[in-house]
């Protein structure tokens, strides 16, 4: 049974990868750390950290790009574009109306989605609502960072983990049993101080203070994120399969939200689904929060791990706290 109205699923897909890589021995050189650590704590190797003048829009906009040519339409087709992030080019305007103008999105509709790591999930299932209903024919879903700009390159308990890079996808009616066959989103703000960023807002307004306390950097408590992370990976797709009259055993494939290998393998556990059945590229990327699963998609897509009519599970945990998963059965059908 199609979630909606209209059947609504990914119709092309791109990525955008900073060219700089900085790998754990690179890091040996900035903090008290090394190879061995980050490898066997984490399974990162190596993450992207985009040039000083390279912005979370610019690197939107070229996987936009990428995803509209991989979906065969034009910019003037975007209905809706929707840029998840948690490093926007600024306060405002929107990142999105940045993507939209730059690439000449000329009828689109554009807002940023603030869910942390789980903002790719947040904006593919509110585009898939425009898509379905008939409001907009296309919507175009963004995850873009730079979160190597509010990492305190001091801090190993967290400037290890992340990297800067880009992710999109283009949603758009597809055949009958086709493409978004469930969702389940979900959100704990009492644990919103387990990661966060504090200062810019109207709660710590930028001043000489705020700066000289680091409070513009991104701060967590990695341990219970983590026990957190396990939790929600592992319980938040059988939901999803749930509402689709589907069952842990029908995956064919996941793409997990890349943070750290041991989340995903514990989750994998859990859902007892052998590892070949998951997308990992966090040894290279990092974790690149909201582009995290639209990249890992492209690849597994590129590398034919998600193949026509396969059910995949798309599924991300991150601040907020927040949580969500997308189950789809992979491809266009007869439209
Ligand atoms: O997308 C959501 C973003 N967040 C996450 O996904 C984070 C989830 N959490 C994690 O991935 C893990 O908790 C971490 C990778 C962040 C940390 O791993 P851990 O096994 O939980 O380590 P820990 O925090 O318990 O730290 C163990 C030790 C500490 O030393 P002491 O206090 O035991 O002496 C840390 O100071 O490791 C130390 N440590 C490091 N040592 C070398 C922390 N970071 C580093 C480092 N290099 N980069």
């Amino acid at each position: 049974m199609p979630y909606g109205i209209r059947p609504v699923g990914i119709r092309g897909t791109g990525i955008s990868l900073p060219k700089r890589v900085l790998t754990n021995r690179d890091l040996e050189k900035i903090v008290d750390t090394s190879d061995e650590w980050i490898t066997s704590r984490t399974g990162i190797k190596s993450r992207r950290i985009a040039d000083d003048d390279v912005t979370t829009s610019m690197l939107a906009s070229e996987a936009a790009e990428r995803a509209l040519r991989d979906a065969g339409i034009g910019a003037d087709k975007i209905g809706l574009t929707i840029v998840a992030t948690i490093t926007p080019d600024m306060m405002f305007p929107a990142t999105a109306c940045l993507v939209q103008d730059r690439i000449g999105a000329k009828n689109s509709a554009a807002y940023d989605l603030e869910a942390g790591c789980t903002g790719f999930i947040y904006a593919l299932a509110t585009g898939a609502q425009f898509v379905s209903s008939g409001i907009y024919d296309h919507v175009l879903v963004i995850g873009a960072e730079t979160v190597s700009r509010i990492m305190d390159w001091e801090d190993r308990n967290t400037c290890v983990l992340f990297g800067d890079a880009a992710g999109a996808a283009v949603l758009g009616p597809v055949g009958e049993d086709y493409g978004v066959l469930g969702i389940d989103l979900g959100s704990d703000g009492g644990g919103g101080n387990l990661l966060d960023l504090p200062a810019g807002g109207s709660l710590h307004p930028a001043d000489e203070g705020t700066v000289a306390n680091k409070m513009h950097y991104l701060r967590m408590q990695g341990n219970e994120v983590f026990k957190f992370a396990v939790r929600t990976m592992s319980e938040s797709p059988l939901r999803a399969l749930d509402i689709a009259g589907l069952d842990k055993k029908d995956i064919d494939y996941i793409v997990p939200h890349q943070a750290n290998e041991r989340i995903i393998q514990a989750a994998l556990r859990r859902l007892q689904l052998s590892g070949d059945k998951a997308y990992i590229n966090l040894d290279r990327y990092g974790n690149t929060s909201a582009a995290s699963v639209p990249i890992a998609l492209h690849e597994a897509k590129e590398e034919g791990k998600v193949k026509d009519g396969d059910i995949v599970v798309l599924v991300a945990f991150g601040a907020g706290l927040t949580w969500g998963s997308v189950v789809l059965r992979w491809g266009r059908g007869e439209t």
